[in-house]
This record gives C-alpha cells, sequence and structure tokens, in this order.
C-alpha cells in the first residue's frame, strides 16, 4: 500500500508515520508538509512545500497512490472564523480534490473532532467548519473516505504536539489519559491506534464512513 500523509510534523501525523513505517504492507510513504517530519527511513519520501492550494506543480509525484492520511488540522482556539475555516476547509479540499482526481482508487482519511456537526449548522463554529469539511470530502469520488472523530488522543513512542499549550495539557494529564484509556476508551484513544485504525480502513475499509473513538480503539 502507497500512503500519502499529510501533517506528519504534527502530534496526530508523528504517530501515524510512525505506524505506517513499522508496517511492512505500506510499503511507501509520502509526506506532504512545510518542514521536514525528521525521520529517516528508505520507504519515507518528502514533499516540503508552502503552497497547500495548489498541487499543478506537483501532480505527477501525487499520482500512484492507494491511500491518504490527511493529518493536518489546527486548533480553533483564539482563532478567527475566517481563518479557521481556511486552514481547515479550504486546505483540506484543495488537496483532497487534487488526489481524488489523480487516484480515483484511493482511500481518504480524514482527522476531525469528536462532537464534529454534521449539521452545519449548529452553534459551535469550529464543530461546523469540520461538518461543511466532512461533508464535502464525503462526496468527492474517491474509493472511500473515512472521517476519524478522535477526542482526547494520548502520544505515545516519543510524539509531541506542535502547539505549545496542547502538549502542556498532555504533559500534565499524562496520567489521567493513561488511566482513561484503560477504563472509557470510548473518549480516549491513541496516536499508535489512530495510525493502526487508518492503515486498517485502508485495507479493509469499514462498515460506516465516520469513526468516533471506540470504531478506532475497535481496529
Ligand atoms: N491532538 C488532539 O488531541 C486532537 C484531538 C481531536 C482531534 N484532533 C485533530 O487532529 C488534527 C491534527 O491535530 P494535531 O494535534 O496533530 O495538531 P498539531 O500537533 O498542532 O499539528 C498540526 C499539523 O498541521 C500542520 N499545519 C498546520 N497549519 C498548517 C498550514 N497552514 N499549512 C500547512 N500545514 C499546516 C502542521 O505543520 P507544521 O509542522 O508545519 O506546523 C502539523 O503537521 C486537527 O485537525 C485536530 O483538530 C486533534
Amino acid at each position: 500500500m502507497k500512503v500519502i500523509l499529510f501533517g506528519a510534523t504534527g502530534m496526530v501525523g508523528q504517530g501515524v508515520l510512525l505506524e505506517c513505517l513499522r508496517d511492512d504492507t505500506v510499503t511507501h510513504v509520502l509526506s506532504v508538509g512545510r518542514s521536514a517530519s525528521g525521520q529517516q527511513h528508505a520507504k519515507l519520501t518528502e514533499i516540503i512545500r508552502d503552497n497547500f492550494l495548489d498541487y499543478s506543480d506537483i501532480e505527477s509525484r501525487l499520482a500512484g497512490f492507494d491511500a491518504c492520511f490527511f493529518c493536518l488540522g489546527v486548533s480553533s482556539i483564539g482563532m478567527d472564523a475566517e481563518r479557521y475555516r481556511h486552514l481547515t476547509y479550504d486546505i483540506t479540499l484543495a488537496a483532497a480534490k487534487a488526489l481524488a482526481r489523480l487516484n480515483p482508487q484511493m482511500t481518504f482519511v480524514y482527522v476531525t473532532g469528536a462532537g464534529t456537526d454534521s449539521t452545519e449548522s449548529g452553534r459551535v463554529m469550529w464543530a461546523r467548519v469540520k461538518g461543511k469539511t466532512e461533508n464535502d470530502l464525503l462526496a468527492l469520488p474517491f474509493r472511500a473516505a473515512y472521517m476519524f472523530r478522535p477526542g482526547a488522543i494520548q502520544p505515545l513512542h516519543g510524539v509531541r504536539s506542535k502547539t505549545a499549550w496542547v502538549q502542556a495539557i498532555y504533559v500534565a494529564t499524562a496520567p489521567l489519559l493513561s488511566w482513561l484509556s484503560r477504563v472509557a476508551p470510548k473518549y480516549v484513544t491513541t496516536t499508535e491506534q489512530m495510525g493502526r485504525a487508518m492503515i486498517a480502513v485502508a485495507r479493509y475499509g469499514y462498515a460506516k464512513p465516520v469513526l468516533e473513538s471506540e470504531d478506532i480503539n475497535s481496529l
């Protein structure tokens, strides 16, 4: 399986990259990001770029892939709605539209979040934007698309958040998260499990397109 990964420098993406590199069924990983992942591996190739809205200059390098794991994303905290929508909706759909055209047999996995608003009409801005993003991704002509909606995510294997305050929270709550992931797996998953589950849905599919933490942990 050949995989394109967006967001490999982030907390979720770092974990997904580690699982892709460990999994023998993943033969090639192409990371597309603003900076290098910091990983060196025979099956890893990286494209570093600033433009995440237009891929016409690298189309030939984005064709021939089986799956895309889209882990690029930002927190809405402290961000105005227009900027959040640009970083969440515009960037994700630009990549997905290009990839659907170049790889109609691709499975696309998007990291969204627990509480996403599929109606696009609720009171919470981030949830509406994520809902619209999910809905429009599900309408694209991929072989399949899956929306991963984790709640809390326990970082494992040295994975760190790019966002300083998120990292501080994870350090402070590490013992609690570790305990919760055992007693309440409905609400907590891990970076390792996110990666394992993405590889699983890309290989075998899943019964429904939207996966909550419980679904992610079952894979
Ligand atoms: N962490 C959690 O607990 C959690 C829980 C539920 C859902 N999620 C969702 O999971 C997704 C990823 O979260 P995360 O915690 O991994 O975030 P993170 O650690 O802050 O990483 C964000 C990733 O997105 C990239 N990125 C951000 N803005 C970009 C831009 N303008 N252009 C190109 N790349 C950009 C970053 O690249 P750079 O390295 O270049 O900055 C980095 O790779 C988000 O959609 C988030 O809502 C996270």
